[in-house]
């Protein structure tokens, strides 16, 4: 499928991604996750991890969950999306790679019953809040210290 222009397919992520996935992860973020984060939550929602392959190589990737609101220990209807981590290689941005990767990744929620999807962004991470608000999702609320060395918004979206 073409993503403005750029030839890309999305598909889940399998164990042999995983060096390119921190790859990335590494040459991206401050704080980047463990390859046994990437691992934890591919074995927990192996169908809610997914990469973006360009021309054979990964070129961004999207980690989710589902969460299940319990009352007393007993499931409630009320399911949310949560997404534990997107990026997209530096040199592949704003070609509609993560565009791509959130819409699969809600897609997938929805088909999971979800109604909503939640996530948390750094307060100083102005390109990833407008992309987030590009996608159609609001700020609801701030954690504080979320990260050792900052605050986090949280974002919504209703699917
Ligand atoms: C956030 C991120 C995943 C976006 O990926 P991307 O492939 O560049 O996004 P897209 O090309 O699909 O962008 C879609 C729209 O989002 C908005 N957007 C994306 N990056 C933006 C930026 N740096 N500044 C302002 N708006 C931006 C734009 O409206 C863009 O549309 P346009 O290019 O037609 O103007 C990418 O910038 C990234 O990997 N950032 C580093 C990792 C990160 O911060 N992850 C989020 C952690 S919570």
């Amino acid at each position: 499928m073409e993503a403005f222009g750029l030839p890309l397919s999305i598909r889940p992520f399998t164990r042999e991604d995983l060096p390119r996935v921190s790859e990335i992860e590494v040459s991206i973020f401050p704080n980047p996750w463990p390859e046994s984060f990437f691992t934890y939550n591919h074995e927990k929602a192996p169908d809610l991890f997914l990469v973006a392959v360009h021309e054979g190589r990964i070129v961004g990737y999207v980690v989710g969950e589902m969460r299940e609101i319990m009352f007393s220990g007993v499931p409630h209807q009320f399911k949310m999306g949560h997404i534990l981590n997107i990026a997209v290689d530096t040199g592949c941005r704003r070609m509609g790679v993560g565009t791509r990767l959130i819409d699969t990744i809600e897609d997938r929620f929805r088909e999971r019953n979800a109604s909503k999807v939640t996530l948390e962004v750094r307060e100083s991470n102005s390109s990833a809040r407008a992309f987030y608000q590009r996608r159609g999702y609001e700020e609801i609320g701030r954690v504080r210290a979320y990260y050792p060395d900052e605050d986090a918004v949280i974002m919504s979206k209703d699917l």
